[in-house]
């Protein structure tokens, strides 16, 4: 696996992929690898003929008070992994590459409407860094598809989005959320979480599963489940910043819509955990 650090070499290497005609496939990456991030490379290896990820420490997506110096940095871990799983190229630019203008640059992506409220509504301007880098990294890798996990449901939702309205020929693959045995949804944050942490945090996924049970058994009082399974979440220790049961256009449910996701974010410990869970439900009359 070639591993590259800056834009012009990253773009030479590329050349000579296109110019044998090579479909490219990209997974964008902010390092500290664990087997969700793997399962992407393997899909984009299953999917086309060279494999490109980037390791990049977005200090755009990062809010004041976030983890952004303490988020873990194991590039020569990360890079033994993408290796076995047969990656193509790798590249890993510093912060100067990436914003040679720092946080002086001028142009940013966003998107309205789907980043205002979930984790937007906490994160303030987390989703303009992550649709502004995930945008240049598009220009700089130009591939054919990127694939991004569904863990981060709101995530994708904005680069759908994104990559629709602004005519960017990338075909945009989300990947079904790696899950621990347990049901924890593998996330680089999960090393952040204490032994008794770690025991307690499958209630998350859990009581994702609880609230698509009781949908799915006719309770129709959303408010009602959704309250409760909160309250108890707090009770037994997370800080929640939302539940919600909602439309796969991240609105408030209808009686109409048919697919549902319900979408947790909370805090354990100090760290926060997101997870999502989508189903198929037959539309109230
Ligand atoms: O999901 C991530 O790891 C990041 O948000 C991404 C898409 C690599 C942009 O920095």
């Amino acid at each position: 696996m070639k591993v590259e650090h800056t834009i012009a070499a990253v773009r030479a290497a590329l050349k000579q992929a296109r110019q044998k005609g090579q479909s490219i496939a990209f997974v964008p990456t902010m390092g500290n690898l664990h087997s969700g991030h793997i399962q992407l490379i393997n899909e984009a290896r299953r999917r086309a003929d060279y494999v490109v990820a980037s390791i990049f420490v977005n200090p755009t997506q990062f809010g004041a008070g976030e983890d952004f110096d303490n988020y873990p940095r194991t590039l020569d871990a990360d890079s033994a992994q993408l290796a076995d799983a047969k990656c193509d190229l790798l590249f890993a630019p510093s912060a100067t590459e990436m914003y040679p203008d720092g946080r002086s640059q001028l142009t940013t992506v966003s998107v309205a409407g789907i980043t205002e409220t979930l984790c937007g509504a906490s994160r303030h301007g987390h989703f303009t860094g992550v649709a502004t880098v995930v945008t240049k990294l598009f220009n700089i890798i130009q591939p054919d598809m990127a694939l991004f996990g569904e863990k981060d449901y709101q995530q994708l939702a904005v680069i759908r989005c994104m990559a629709k309205e602004l005519c960017i020929p990338i075909e945009i693959i989300g990947i079904p959320t790696v899950r621990a045995e347990d049901g924890l949804a593998l996330s680089s944050r999960n090393g952040y979480l204490s032994a008794e942490a770690r025991t307690k945090a499958p209630m998350l996924y859990n009581t994702l599963c609880q609230v698509r049970d009781a949908l799915l058994a006719g309770q129709d009082d959303v408010d009602m489940l959704i309250q409760a399974a909160s309250t108890h979440l707090n009770k037994c220790g997370f800080e929640v910043d939302y539940l919600v049961a909602y439309s796969d256009k991240l609105q408030p449910l209808q009686a109409e819509d048919d697919v549902v996701v319900t979408l947790v974010a909370a805090k354990l410990d100090g760290t926060r955990l997101i997870d999502n869970l989508s189903f198929q439900r037959k539309a109230a009359k």
